[in-house]
């Protein structure tokens, strides 16, 4: 049951520690500055030239998350719309590995896609929740995320279990292309093992409520971020639109002068992610926005730059660049919740929509 919270989302949030607990238990080893994932065989991804995620939804945003971390680490990679697939798939060959991205393992869009890159020789993994599932089944290797059943209709402990899987599997990856661990991993994995604590940290802080109330009844919604708080942005804009029902738009920082903002008005409130990726391009964004009266409310870190320009701040604890869009995530999620919860809407069951999407 939903215990003592009002809905499965708000449960979801909070148990968001516990999940990535459970994700990363036995595969970091901080104390070597290794990954340990015992899923694979040694030397699993050694001949992967290229990588291609294909997901929908909240799993694709995950996607885009866990491709640009693999950029990072040196690997060519794309994220993919599942349901394009078919029709924009770049090619594949032995040396591409495939990546369906899926909580449920049984989005027919997403298995269609790993069905035609399987059919054309590419090599696949799923990351998924459900062990037993399709696309567990068909898939060469499925790496489970292990966040427990997710009740709630919007995709929350899901995402940031799938990103920090993905984010490790990238690791992975990378290790075995190259024969040797990134010196990164010496950075991020004790922030990575920290994130459980980080996360309730922020949840026990978070002023979400109060700027989900102060900004209540606005006409839209705007989220924007660069690097890897791009995909955050666009998840923080669905999740919002999901269950208030509002209007909401996720864009790249850098894009918000490219049109959209002939939208920004003091009626349109920017949440800006800062994750340490050009953060002075993203505040200049912003204050765009605000020069046209928009709100901009700033999601970042204590003591930084954006705190002092912005109309309000939500907090998240200090972290790797890697990981601070996640914690940027949770806060975004609680604002979509009391914003929903204001305007009394169903939170876990929304309109028109359903957990588990079969068809195409
Ligand atoms: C949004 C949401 C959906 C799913 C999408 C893919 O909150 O939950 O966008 O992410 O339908 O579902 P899975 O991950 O089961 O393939």
């Amino acid at each position: 049951g939903k215990g003592e919270y009002d809905h499965f989302m708000l449960k979801e949030i909070h148990e968001q520690p516990t999940a990535l607990s459970q994700a990363l238990e036995g595969r970091i080893d901080t104390q070597n500055a290794r990954i340990a994932l015992a899923d694979f065989e040694p030397g699993t991804f050694a001949d992967v030239d290229s990588v291609q995620f294909v997901a929908c939804g909240t799993s694709y945003h995950a996607a885009l998350y866990g491709s640009l971390a693999l950029k990072q680490a040196g690997i060519e990679s794309t994220a993919l719309l599942a349901n394009e697939y078919s029709v924009s798939a770049p090619p594949v060959d032995d040396d591409t590995l495939v990546v369906a991205v899926t909580q449920s393992g049984e989005t027919a869009d997403t298995l269609n896609a790993l069905r035609q890159a399987e059919a054309e020789g590419a090599m696949t993994v799923t990351v998924t929740n459900v062990v037993g599932s399709t696309a567990a089944r068909e898939a060469d290797e499925a790496l489970f995320i292990r966040a427990g059943p997710e009740i709630g209709v919007a995709a929350t402990k899901t995402f940031s279990s799938q990103a920090v899987m993905l984010t490790l599997l990238g690791q992975r990856i990378a290790a075995d292309r190259h024969g040797e661990p990134s010196a990164d991993l010496e950075t991020l994995l004790p922030d990575l093992a920290a994130m459980p604590d980080a996360i309730d940290d922020l949840l026990a802080e978070t002023d979400a409520e109060a700027i989900a109330e102060r900004y209540h009844g606005s006409r839209s919604y705007f989220f924007i971020g660069r690097g890897l708080g791009f995909p955050v942005a666009l998840e923080g804009a669905l999740k919002f639109k999901e269950i208030t029902y509002e209007h909401a738009e996720g864009f790249a920082s850098g894009e918000l002068k490219h049109g959209p903002l002939a939208l920004v008005t003091p009626d349109t409130p920017v949440f800006a992610i800062f994750t340490g990726q050009e953060d002075e391009k993203t505040l200049k964004n912003a204050e765009e926005a605000q020069t046209r009266g928009a709100p901009v409310i700033a999601v970042c870190p204590e003591g930084h730059r954006a705190v002092d320009v912005a109309d309000a701040h939500l907090e998240i604890p200090e972290t790797d660049a890697d990981l601070a869009g996640l914690l940027a995530n949770v806060q975004l999620q609680l604002v979509s919740y009391y914003a929903a919860d204001l305007l009394d809407r169903p939170i876990d069951k929304p309109r028109n929509l359903a957990k588990s999407v079969t068809v195409e």
